[in-house]
């Protein structure tokens, strides 16, 4: 990479942007009123706006290894707090991804220093679920389902923010999980069943 393109490629990109609208960063400039919170995975591959055609603006975006919500991650917990509590969005978005660095970290017994404690949240997903995830034989099957169940407990994670459970009682926020197929290009939805989930785990965590 140089760095010298990089400012080349800025400067074509506004010339561009001017092009089709004159006042394209001025209107940028007066806010964000974004929709949706998506929580993604850092992999380059794997875009935020670009895959779901969503142009500067429209989406608020956190990123970290393996699209984490761990419960006591204050920048995951911040972003949670201003995007429901200030932005108010409606919607938010868990978006995993197959062949995932992170999930296939955790699938392995090597100890990888400071990045032991986050992946070490990965681990506790498999023993949550390792009477099915044992039961597949297929290791790329395998890690494929531990990708999905990454995510839907990561919604749960977001579910269980006091945030989260007031608005979605109070305006309907709805709580998504997604996978980012890297051999198709394609988003599938998990259609993950948050009303029964929602029942299970709510004598746990309900706040007033
Ligand atoms: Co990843």
């Amino acid at each position: 990479m140089k760095i010298k393109q990089v400012f080349e490629n800025n400067k074509a990109w506004v010339k561009n942007k001017l092009r089709h609208d004159a006042n394209y960063f001025k209107n940028l400039s007066l806010g964000q009123n974004p929709d949706v919170l998506y929580i993604g995975c850092s992999d380059s591959r794997v875009t935020a706006e670009e895959l779901m055609g969503f142009s500067p603006g429209e989406v608020f975006v956190h990123r970290n290894i393996a699209n984490m919500v761990p419960n006591t991650d204050l920048s995951i917990m911040s972003i949670i707090d201003y995007a429901v509590l200030h932005l108010k969005v409606n919607y938010i978005v868990v978006c995993g991804h197959y062949y995932c660095g992170g999930v296939k970290a955790a699938m392995q017994s090597e100890d990888l220093g400071i990045l032991n404690p986050w992946l070490r949240n990965i681990r506790d997903v498999y023993r949550m679920h390792k009477d099915e995830l044992n039961a597949i034989d297929d290791e790329d099957k395998r890690y494929k389902r531990l990708v999905e169940l990454n995510v839907q407990e990561q919604c749960i994670n977001v579910i269980k923010t006091a945030e989260v459970q007031r608005a979605y009682r109070d305006r309907g926020l709805k709580v998504h999980g997604w996978v980012f197929d890297i051999h198709s290009g394609e988003l599938i939805d998990l259609k993950i069943n948050f009303s029964k989930i929602l029942e299970d785990i709510m004598q746990i965590y309900r706040l007033k």
